[in-house]
């Protein structure tokens, strides 16, 4: 078996076969093909599947097992997915992919990822120069947006909180605390707690009608916070927020925390990629000042999951942020240990991250998040006007990212009802396969969210879309109480 399983004609033909798949699977989505953007079965059904298959003690073939798992999947290429905000993958970012897998050099250390590392340093200088910062920026790739902002938040702990925390433990000192807006994506009250902050850590900040920051409650949660014993380390700013895609008002959150010398850690994981393009560019006016910030390359930058860029301001306090001793791993006494990446990361071995972002960049040219971001933004204002004229739609705020969440209102029915209503006719939507759309809550109250994530999407499928929610919507007030 050992040979089969490494028998270099097999993966050829079975390599050949899933590209070959997967180009016709790309052309078909993209031309809206005739399936499902969401497969229609539920968990349990597929549970159920799969552990039959196991169960079977015979084999199965390369050809049908692709074929299930593309037909239960959520296909990301199609137009009309309009969902969470995850990446439709460029193409040679899944073959820099397989090409990591393959070498599966685990990066720890430059030894065992040689030329993973020099990519990963490489990609990391130049979004630090494409966002401004000047050369003392340095950082670290890591496997998402979440363990992202807790690399910051360490970050922020280790440079403002003193450094009794690392050695002696969470409950060393004052309490701290880190000022958060209320909008923030669930990871940061999470590293927080992770961090051993507790609840009583996260001072949350108030936000504005568009849902950024209002710059004017730093002072008095400042105040507050301080009055009643807390710490306060850091601020956690949103560019863009996850749940609307508010920008938070970068320049007065960074010139407040530098005035009471706290950290910055910006959350740009979604809007970070704002700064490619000339139109949108100065929604992230301001971004080169936090002291780390966190940017997705699988979210706007067209990557397949995971790869985070990491950047601090000043890169010498990667050397700072965690100390461990490992010595059949990182050896004491090297100067400068940059190239030893597993020093400064919370992984150990990680995939060559950099790897997809350095072949898109070489092979197709920056210009690709210049455009895919340009049109995706340009295509949520484009619909937030659509749904400025029907009369029966409500556009919960204007959209700043690519981020659209808007709720059907047909006038018939009592305020107190739009939100369930809205609630089930995206179940029905959904199952009907022809969209894929997520909800959000804003304020208490349940809208429709939309991410164009998808650079074709265009607003011919929006207005098709809005004929599917009245369909649907229709069809939900025609079952009261039968689903
Ligand atoms: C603003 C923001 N920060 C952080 C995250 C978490 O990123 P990840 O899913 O890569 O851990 C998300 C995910 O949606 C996000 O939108």
């Amino acid at each position: 078996m050992l040979q089969q399983a490494f028998d270099g004609e097999v993966f050829r033909r079975q390599g050949h076969q899933l590209v070959d798949r997967l180009a016709d699977y790309l052309q078909q989505a993209l031309r809206r093909g005739d399936f499902p953007v969401m497969p229609g079965a539920g968990p349990k059904a597929l549970r159920q599947e799969w552990r039959q298959l196991l169960a079977d003690p015979g084999p199965a073939s390369f050809a049908d097992l692709v074929e299930k798992v593309l037909q239960q999947s959520i296909h990301l290429h199609h137009p009309r997915n309009c969902g969470h905000q995850v990446a439709p993958p460029a193409p040679i970012t899944a073959l820099a992919e397989l090409l990591s897998a393959f070498l599966n050099n685990s990066m720890a250390v430059f030894e065992v990822g040689p030329a993973g590392t020099a990519i990963e340093k490489a990609v990391l200088g130049w979004l630090a120069l494409r966002l401004g910062m000047d050369l003392d920026a340095d950082g670290i790739l890591t496997s998402g947006g979440s363990l992202g902002n807790l690399t910051g938040l360490l970050a922020a702990r280790r440079e403002r909180g003193g450094s009794s925390s690392w050695e002696e433990g969470a409950r060393s000192g004052p309490p701290l605390a880190v000022m958060v807006s209320e909008e923030s994506h669930y990871s940061v009250a999470r590293a927080l707690k992770i961090m051993g902050l507790g609840s009583r850590g996260l001072i949350k900040l108030p936000v504005n009608d568009r849902l950024q920051v209002r710059p004017e409650s730093l002072a008095p949660s400042l105040r507050a916070a301080r009055a009643e014993g807390s710490q306060v380390i850091a601020i956690v700013a949103n560019a863009c927020s996850t749940s609307t895609g508010a920008y938070d008002p970068l320049p007065e959150i960074a010139e407040f925390a530098k005035k009471n010398g706290l950290w910055l850690h910006a959350d740009a994981a979604h809007g970070g990629a704002a700064l490619f393009s000339p139109k949108y560019r100065h929604l992230v006016q301001g971004l080169d000042r936090a002291d780390s910030l966190v940017i997705d390359f699988h979210k706007m930058m067209l990557c397949p999951a995971l790869a985070t860029a990491v950047l601090f301001r000043d890169g010498r306090v990667l050397d700072r942020i965690f100390s461990q001793k490992a010595g059949y791993l990182l050896p004491d006494g090297l100067q400068s240990p940059w190239q030893d990446i597993a020093r400064n990361t919370i992984e150990c071995t990680k995939k060559m991250m950099g790897l997809k972002v350095m072949l898109l960049l070489k092979t197709v040219g920056e210009g690709v998040f210049a455009e895919y971001v340009t049109r995706a933004y340009d295509l949520s204002r484009d619909f937030a006007a659509v749904l400025g004229e029907e009369v029966d739609f409500h556009l919960a705020v204007e959209p700043q990212a690519n981020i659209v969440c808007f709720r059907h209102q047909p006038g018939a029915m009592p305020a107190g009802q739009w939100g369930e209503y809205n609630a089930r006719l995206r179940r029905r939507l959904v199952g009907q396969g022809r969209f894929y759309i997520v909800q959000t809550a804003i304020a208490g109250e349940t809208y429709l969210r939309l991410t164009l994530m998808n650079p074709f999407t265009s607003l011919d499928d929006l207005q098709e879309l809005l004929a599917e929610i009245r369909r649907c919507g229709r069809w939900v007030l025609d079952h009261q109480g039968q689903e």
